[in-house]
């Protein structure tokens, strides 16, 4: 057979006398290509199979039976406390209110702080919106704080150095699900007098020494917005540690339950108005977070099994690393399985690495997260009590430049992972034939 030089690089068949050993017949050996010079993709599983992989949120027959049953029984608002019952008994703890969705928790939650007006907040630049911009609404003023480039979670070290006399309050945020430094946080909080608050938006499940994310600090917070570990399409929890803080932030968003609290409450007054917010989960999105949270732990468990079958073998390759975590920490994973790419160590750059892979068929993002700290409403004076500092944060620049983004695989994945470590492997081999730029 006569091959073509195009059919020769297709199929990356090669006849090689040279392997042959001494008096045995000269065999055609494969020789493999990388897909971007030409070569074979790695990942020749069809589209749907990645589809169904990485398929999210995944709801089932009860999810639907229970939204049916709904929309036969009329009983909808019987769905919220439900729900906070059940959200109480799976974190151990007191009390918790359902929301419209995270923002409107992180919302109720500022008000609930009841601080005097020009307040600071230690909060991490590496987050969400919702964490910081609603400090202006009460006249607070986020102070950020750098991130750990080996964990992408709140740097103690640059909140000493950020601390002010006027801040009275931290806010960390559980990036992708990792748990940050709860123990060393509190005792940061108790040594300055700062109310320590928990973003846990992206962390729903994880641990640290057993004990739940969101229910470590004052004040917790969680997103069932659709891409989140517990997705509801929207709806949002908040855990407090007081009933104070509980009767506070509940009376901000709910014109309707203020008449509910006990006698000596300060709050039980505002039945009919509450703060004039109305901030309450639908019922069929409460629906779908209750009986999602049954199946919660084993999802967050099946996903970060499929997880380490990859990394696993992934960060064995010189310049890929992951997010560290202390064993103490049961860490759950946020819409990505976030890899730290180093391109000195690699020897080939980030922008090589994602067109290589793309080639490859694997489906990877360099895409940067949020660095707040950067947006214009921080920028304004006119927004804010006194102008926020901008400082200059090494640590979001280094996770955002080195960060290469996989998809999680949500169902038991082993074909799509070796297709994928195949891929990521096949590249490294032939790094020699990528370009250096
Ligand atoms: C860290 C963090 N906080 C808050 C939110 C806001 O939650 P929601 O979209 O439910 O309002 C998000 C959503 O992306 C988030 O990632």
């Amino acid at each position: 057979m006569r091959l073509s030089r195009r059919d020769f690089v297709r199929s990356g068949v090669v006849a090689a006398a040279a392997v042959a050993a001494k008096g045995a017949a000269a065999k055609p050996r494969r020789v493999e290509f990388l897909a971007v010079n030409g070569g074979l993709k790695a990942i020749t599983l069809p589209d749907d199979r990645h589809a169904a992989a990485i398929k999210w949120p995944r709801y089932g027959e009860e999810e639907k039976r229970r939204v049916l049953e709904l929309l036969d029984n009329n009983r909808f608002y019987d769905e919220i406390p439900q729900l906070e019952q059940a959200t109480r008994e799976y974190l151990g703890v007191s009390h918790v209110k359902a929301h419209c969705n995270g923002t409107s928790a992180l919302v109720s939650m500022f008000f609930a702080l009841d601080l005097p007006k020009g307040s600071e907040i230690l909060v991490p630049s590496y987050t969400a919106w919702a964490t910081v911009a609603p400090m202006w609404l009460f006249g607070y003023v986020p102070v950020f704080v750098d991130i750990n480039p080996r964990t992408a979670c709140f740097d103690l070290a640059s909140a000493e150095r950020q601390l002010t006399r006027q801040c009275r309050a931290l806010v960390v945020m559980h990036a992708w699900g990792l748990p940050c430094e709860m123990e060393q946080i509190c005792d940061f909080g108790r040594k300055h007098g700062l109310i320590v608050l928990e973003d846990a938006a992206q962390a729903q499940g994880a641990t640290l020494r057993g004990k739940q994310m969101g229910s470590w600090g004052a004040i917790g917070v969680f997103s069932f917005q659709a891409s989140k570990v517990l997705p509801a399409v929207e709806g949002g929890m908040g855990v407090y540690q007081t009933p104070e803080y509980f009767e506070r932030a509940t009376t901000f968003g709910n014109y309707d339950l203020p008449g509910k609290f006990p006698a000596e409450s300060p709050y039980r007054g505002y039945q009919g108005t509450g703060f004039g917010s109305k901030f309450r989960i639908h019922p069929i999105a409460a629906a779908l977070a209750r009986t999602q949270l049954r199946g919660l732990d084993q999802r967050n468990a099946l996903i970060a099994a499929e997880v380490r079958k990859l990394n696993d073998r992934l960060t064995q390759l010189p310049g890929l690393s992951e997010q560290q975590a202390a064993p103490e920490m049961r860490r759950v994973h946020w819409a990505a399985n976030l890899l730290f790419f180093d391109e000195a160590a690699a020897g080939f750059s980030k922008e090589i690495l994602l067109k290589a892979l793309k080639a490859e068929g694997v489906r990877a993002s360099g895409a940067p997260y949020d660095e707040q700290h950067q947006y214009r409403l921080y920028s304004e004076a006119k927004w804010w009590h006194h102008p926020p500092q901008i400082p200059s944060l090494p640590g979001c620049k280094q996770v955002n430049k080195s960060s290469v983004r996989l998809p999680l695989f949500t169902e038991s994945a082993s074909d799509l992972i070796d297709q994928y470590t195949k891929a990521f492997e096949k590249i490294w081999a032939h790094r020699d034939a990528l370009g250096k730029s």
